[in-house]
């Protein structure tokens, strides 16, 4: 595709940092009317109705619609529905086998990508199906998947879903231990994994991890796929290759009939306790959700090649990868490997090799990738491009901007997703059709939903005020059902801030104008200085508009005075020196951007910082460093060994 024929979908406001559709996408759009807000907030539960019964076949319709009995909700109720079958066979009932389901590119460059169609998908799903209850799962029984991204990982779980077995998928770089404590919760009695997978030109052994993870828990067989050919011991008796099992597998498997609220998967995430929550997600509810913003969101069309790089362990895999893209029977891509691999170009290699429209990824990868320079995606025509996403953590005005420019060729609208795994589906965020489009702004409610920002009394706060994010009634339909076997920590965490009103999501923001909300990160990064509230993010974006500045965490250290003064932790592009004539720079530069109240006190130098493996920075590691406070269970890590070099950095004694 030339550059010519690429789309200019966007064009920016003349006065100010603001992005609007252009009328080339807004005829391209699914929504691109601002009535659609307006309508759907006179009868959320009538616009949910209509889209569940317009997007997804049901076997038999809902005797009521949305019930709430504080604090649980249910969607569709009594409605019989299955997963897979909205997800593959209506699909191929209706013509469309041929088209291309899913999109999978190995990491080693010399290996053979595969190109399944819906067709072939369905196939391998029913015969898998087959093989599951071959082994005596039934409908309700949880299986586990510790899978890397490989084309088994979606058969896995659509086939879960087609005899009504929910499935856990623990992340497969998460340790033996979290993959243990998750399936003794889950009491998962399958366990669906893979010899090993490809990370940075690498076998890496899974297996062995995975032996280690089933001990002691339920599990009864082990189902391995082979992918490296690494030698690995199986399990006589309890382990299977999964190339064996299918090739004696039954071709047909019906779809079970499930009830709308049946559980269809269980997610682990982390809380403020050690212990992981299993977030409950039922069957109608979620695959509505999952249905419609995958469609709005990203203007799913026939032609396009949505590429979402999150991994099946987090929600965003589910959500963006698998469900949402195959119940709009799109072409999704998925990545086995690293992002760098062999080079730095790896992602804008694969976008035009596959044409790729829809790219949605994570801030962090933004941050990483721009880190690397400009030659790498100058070096590809990335002009196939039509939508750009972010999710995950707020994104600085820098990288939405190098993202927006240097990606999307300035052509393309950036949607900036909020959501959560407990939300199932994106839920604020800029409709491609009506926008706007602005840096760090996450942007509007999605039709049919409501969320307010709110002081600790409940009050809604005004524009430009910062506050607590909640979601009001009527609760989206792909919301969490439960915190699974701990109804205590889901009304504890979620509904006792606000008396079972409203959903508490632990994310401070503001609203903006143009009705769009700003999310100012997890309220525990939320700092009070000198009675400013005034949140890490905010702080750290104008950190990160300082030109010798790559990334930066802004936690609040206490202060006599102040109450409370932030501290920046900043990684200096190369080139840069680190000295104090610097730091000074830096603060005063935060004094010009927000005020004097948000200049950090101080700034500490640093080469890395620790992150989650899904890449979000540990501001609570950061926090404890300089209160000589428990640093807490740093295992998780994706860098553990960072927090040694800062604990020297920072002079760390530890409590006590
Ligand atoms: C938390 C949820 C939902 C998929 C990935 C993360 C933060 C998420 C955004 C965004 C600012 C965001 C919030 C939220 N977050 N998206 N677009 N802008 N912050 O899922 O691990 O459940 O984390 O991620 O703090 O509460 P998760």
């Amino acid at each position: 595709m030339s550059d010519e024929k690429a789309h200019k979908w966007i064009v920016k406001d003349p006065e100010e940092e603001i992005w609007w559709p252009s009328e080339e996408l807004k005829k391209a759009a699914w929504v691109s009317d601002e009535s659609i807000y307006e309508e759907a907030r006179e009868d959320p539960v009538a616009f949910w109705e209509k889209h569940a019964e317009e997007g997804l076949d049901w076997v038999e319709k809902w005797s009521k619609p949305y019930d709430w009995d504080p604090p649980f909700m249910k969607w569709f109720l009594n409605g019989k529905i299955n997963a897979s079958y909205n997800c593959l066979d209506r699909h191929v009932k209706e013509g469309r086998g041929d088209k291309t389901a899913l999109i999978w590119v190995p990491e080693p460059t010399e290996h053979d990508p595969q190109v399944i169609s819906y067709e072939e998908l369905y196939e391998k799903v029913q015969k898998f199906a087959n093989v599951l209850k071959s082994l005596g799962v039934e409908k309700g029984d949880k299986v586990g998947i510790y899978l890397p991204m490989i084309p088994e990982a979606h058969i896995a779980m659509l086939a879960c879903s087609r005899i009504g077995a929910p499935h856990s998928v623990v992340f497969s770089a998460f340790s033996p231990e979290s993959l243990n404590v998750r399936l003794q919760d889950a009491e998962a009695k399958v366990l669906i994994t893979a010899d090993g997978y490809y990370r940075r030109g690498k076998k890496l052994d899974l297996k062995d991890d995975a032996d280690e993870g089933v001990e002691g828990t339920g599990v009864e067989n082990v189902i391995v796929v082979k992918r490296t050919g690494l030698d690995v011991n199986m399990v006589e008796g309890r382990d299977h290759w999964w190339h064996e099992l299918m090739e004696d597998a039954e071709a047909e498997c019906e779809p079970e009939v499930m009830d709308s609220e049946d559980l269809l998967f269980l997610l682990y995430t982390s809380g403020t306790t050690g212990k992981p929550k299993g977030v409950i997600h039922t069957t109608g509810g979620y695959l509505t959700q999952a249905y419609l913003t995958t469609k709005w969101v990203f203007n799913l069309h026939d032609d396009d090649v949505h590429w979402c790089t999150a991994d099946i362990g987090w929600i965003t895999g589910h959500t963006y990868t698998c469900y949402g893209p195959y119940l709009n029977c799109a072409t999704t891509l998925i990545y086995e490997g690293a992002p760098d691999y062999p080079e730095l170009n790896r992602m804008w290699q694969i976008v035009e090799k596959y044409d790729v429209t829809v790219f949605y990824t994570a801030p962090t990868l933004i941050r990483a990738l721009k880190k690397g320079g400009d030659e790498w995606p100058e070096k590809h025509d990335l002009s196939s491009l039509r939508i750009l996403g972010t999710v995950g953590e707020p994104i600085d005005r820098e990288a939405w901007l190098w993202y927006l420019n240097k990606i999307g060729g300035g052509r393309c609208p950036i949607v900036d997703t909020w959501w959560q795994t407990e939300t199932g589906g994106t839920l604020i965020m800029s409709l491609p059709g009506i926008g706007p489009f602005i840096p760090t702004v996450a942007g509007r409610n999605f039709p049919g939903t409501q969320h307010e920002v709110l002081d600790k009394e409940g009050n809604v706060l005004e524009e430009g005020e910062e506050g607590a994010l909640v979601q009001m009634p009527p609760f989206a339909p792909g919301m969490l059902r439960g915190v699974y076997k701990n109804p205590e920590r889901y009304e504890k965490t979620y509904w006792s801030r606000y008396d079972d009103k409203y959903y508490f999501t632990s994310d401070a923001a503001r609203k903006t104008k143009h009705n769009c909300i700003r999310i100012g990160g997890r309220m525990d990064d939320v700092m009070q200085v000198a009675g400013h509230r005034l949140s890490t993010a905010e702080v750290e974006d104008a950190i990160n508009r300082h030109e010798a500045v790559l990334e930066s965490a802004v936690v609040p250290e206490p202060h006599e005075i102040k109450g409370e003064v932030p501290v920046a932790y900043t990684i200096l592009r190369k080139g840069e020196e680190s000295s104090e004539d610097m730091e000074k720079e830096i603060i005063s530069h935060v004094g010009e951007v927000l005020g004097p109240t948000s200049k950090p006190a101080r700034i500490i130098f640093v080469d890395e910082l620790p992150k989650t493996r899904s890449g979000k920075i540990m501001r609570r590691i950061l926090r404890s460093l300089l209160t000589d406070e428990e640093l807490g269970d740093i295992t998780t890590l994706k860098n553990p060994e960072s927090v040694k070099t800062l604990e020297k950095i920072t002079g760390y004694k530890g409590p006590g």
